[in-house]
């Protein structure tokens, strides 16, 4: 139970004030801050980038600490961008095979910026990507939804290959003793979790679930209990 991470995506906060909204997420229970990176050119949206990670990096603190910040660059080209990125403080970077021409080179270059790499996979893009790179990998995240919005349905086909992507990694860390961390996101909800935490993920990034929770009903707080009540259920990974 305590090895499961909660990402909530900003995508889903209130722009106007993203500050204290990071602020607020982290004080409620989260453990990472999602901030997801749009182009209007790989994904039909625009979100933001670097300038607003470097501004937002002061206010993601967790009892005391930097709180991690999970990239996801929906972007195309990649490598221009990884070096912006990680001066302006994130810890984790994530991409889209489809989005760089050398998957390889780029996992490379995330790593000598100092960050963790991570690989995304769309609804329809098979895993045979993480073939040769898995020494190259901190992350596989799984879409449960097609980029580009918040606030979509789950698929449940990412079910199936959130359960591959777990054997992938079991047999990975069986092998050298390192371990990958499997991120899922999109439409995640608190009647749903448990069934993709026994799929296998241990990241799981939920925007409209926590910044769309009604302060009637304790906010961003009542939201992130909900998700770790129902992940107790499934107990530790
Ligand atoms: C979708 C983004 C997600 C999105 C998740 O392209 O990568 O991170 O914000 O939002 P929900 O949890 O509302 O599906
Ligand atoms: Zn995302």
């Amino acid at each position: 139970m305590a090895n499961y991470r909660i990402a909530p995506s900003i995508l889903s906060a209130d722009f106007a004030r993203l500050g204290e909204e990071v602020q607020n997420v982290l004080k409620a229970g989260a453990d990472f801050i999602h901030f997801d990176v749009m182009d209007n050119h790989y994904v039909p949206n625009l979100t933001v980038g670097p300038l607003v990670c470097k501004a937002l990096r002061p206010h993601a603190n967790k009892d005391g600490a930097p709180a991690v910040i999970d990239v996801h660059l929906m972007v195309s080209p990649v490598d221009r961008i990884v070096g912006d990125f990680a001066e302006a403080g994130a810890d984790i970077i994530s991409f889209h095979p489809e989005a760089t021409e050398h998957v390889d080179r780029t996992l490379t270059l995330i790593r000598d910026h100092g960050c963790k790499a991570g690989l995304v996979f769309n609804p329809a893009t098979p895993l045979n990507y993480l073939d040769y790179v898995m020494d190259r990998l901190d992350l596989i995240l799984i879409m449960s939804v097609n980029p580009g919005f918040g606030g979509q349905s789950f698929i449940p086909e990412a079910l199936r290959k959130l359960s591959e992507a777990r054997s992938r990694i079991d047999a990975y860390v069986a092998r050298t003793g390192r371990t990958i961390h499997l991120e899922v996101d999109g439409g995640v909800k608190a009647d749903n979790i448990a069934s993709i935490a026994r799929a296998g993920a241990d990241t799981f990034v939920a925007g409209s679930a926590v910044f769309g929770a009604p302060d009637a009903d304790r906010g961003y707080r009542g939201a992130l209990g909900k998700l770790r009540a129902a992940l107790a259920e499934v107990g530790g990974r």
